[in-house]
């Protein structure tokens, strides 16, 4: 096991939904030096122990200012914002960052996935081919869709609440994902590699995974943890090219978030890309990644939070 090494990280978008569990995992090692950049108009707060700077993105004094002396730079931002990177590589390269992280945190940018979902995975290669442009290196991290994260939005096609699921057939592959907590230490374990082992890393993916699992054992995951039998709950089966057909109609016309259930159904089918677990097994021994995620655990926290919310 290799020794770590404390850094200066800026992260941006520190407080959202992926952002929040990367800080926290970075501040656990104790080793890092973490700033939270952020904009002027939010209301994100941040644990003590993080430097926080705010200030406005089109302010390039800003962001050199608050990026000069970082050794790495991450963007966590949000779907819509995505864009926003643009200035903030700009300034990393005037700061003289070496590394940059950029909104990735989805699908497998080299698999077939990619150029199928060209919104969702293939327009984030613009930002990749600007940090290099600029002389930085990327590292994207490659999480597929979050495990947790997917289960309580009802995106594995299971409604936990209302004990229904549709199974998708012809879509029984395992793919992998990952659980927001572990991508989170994912990125505080990459980032605290030392430089030698960090740079094999330079302008290339880093595959994280917590489970190679298909949609019928996340079902019976959720039977499990909720005491019920697969009889208490609405189980329907429907050919998985035929939802494809419904989605893609529902985009047509004007509803895009049909378009989130082809891109789940398609990670489900074989050969799709969704699997990448020899790259994830490969990453996982070189960042000291340990499988100590158990699966019911992880339903059941979701089950948790589904019903203290209502
Ligand atoms: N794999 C998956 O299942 C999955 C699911 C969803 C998203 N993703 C990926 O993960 C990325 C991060 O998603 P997330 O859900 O963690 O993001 P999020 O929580 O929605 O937002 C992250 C941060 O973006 C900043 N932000 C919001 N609006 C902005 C704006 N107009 N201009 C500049 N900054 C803005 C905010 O930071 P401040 O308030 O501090 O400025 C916010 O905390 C996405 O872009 C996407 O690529 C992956």
């Amino acid at each position: 096991m290799s020794t770590k090494q404390g850094r200066k990280i800026a992260i941006v978008g520190g407080s959202g939904s992926i952002g929040s569990h990367t800080l926290s995992a970075l501040l656990k090692t104790n080793i890092h030096t973490v700033t939270a950049i952020s904009r002027s108009e939010s209301n994100a707060t941040f644990p003590a122990g993080v430097i926080v700077k705010k200030g406005d993105y089109s302010d390039e004094s800003f962001l050199v200012s608050a990026l000069e002396g970082q050794d790495i730079l991450i963007l966590q931002l949000g779907i819509f914002s995505v864009d926003q990177q643009t200035p903030l590589i700009r300034a990393a390269a005037k700061a003289g960052v070496p590394y940059v992280l950029p909104t990735e945190f989805g699908s497998d940018p080299y698999s077939p996935l990619a150029k199928n979902f060209p919104m969702l995975i293939e327009r984030k290669k613009k930002y990749r081919d600007l940090v290099e442009e600029l002389g930085l290196s990327w590292i994207a991290v490659v999480n597929n869709p979050w495990f947790d994260w997917s289960l309580k939005h009802g995106n594995w096609g299971i409604n936990i609440k209302e004990k229904k699921a549709t199974l998708y057939k012809g879509a029984e592959g395992k793919l992998n994902t990952t659980t927001q907590r572990k991508v989170g230490e994912g990125v505080s374990k990459l980032l605290s590699l030392p430089d030698a082992e960090l740079e094999t890393f330079k302008n290339k993916p880093v595959y994280l995974s917590s489970f190679e699992i298909n949609q019928r054992e996340v079902l019976d995951s959720a039977i499990r943890v909720t005491g019920t039998k697969e009889s208490d709950w609405k189980v329907v089966v429907r050919d998985a090219d035929e939802v494809i057909a419904e989605a893609r109609k529902e985009v047509a016309q004007g509803n895009h978030m049909a378009h989130i259930m082809e891109f789940y159904i398609t990670h489900m089918k074989e050969s799709s890309g969704g699997n990448y677990q020899a790259k994830a097994t490969k990453d996982a021994e070189v960042l000291g990644l340990k499988d100590e995620e158990d699966l019911d655990d992880v339903v059941k926290a979701v089950v948790d939070d589904i019903t203290t919310e209502n």
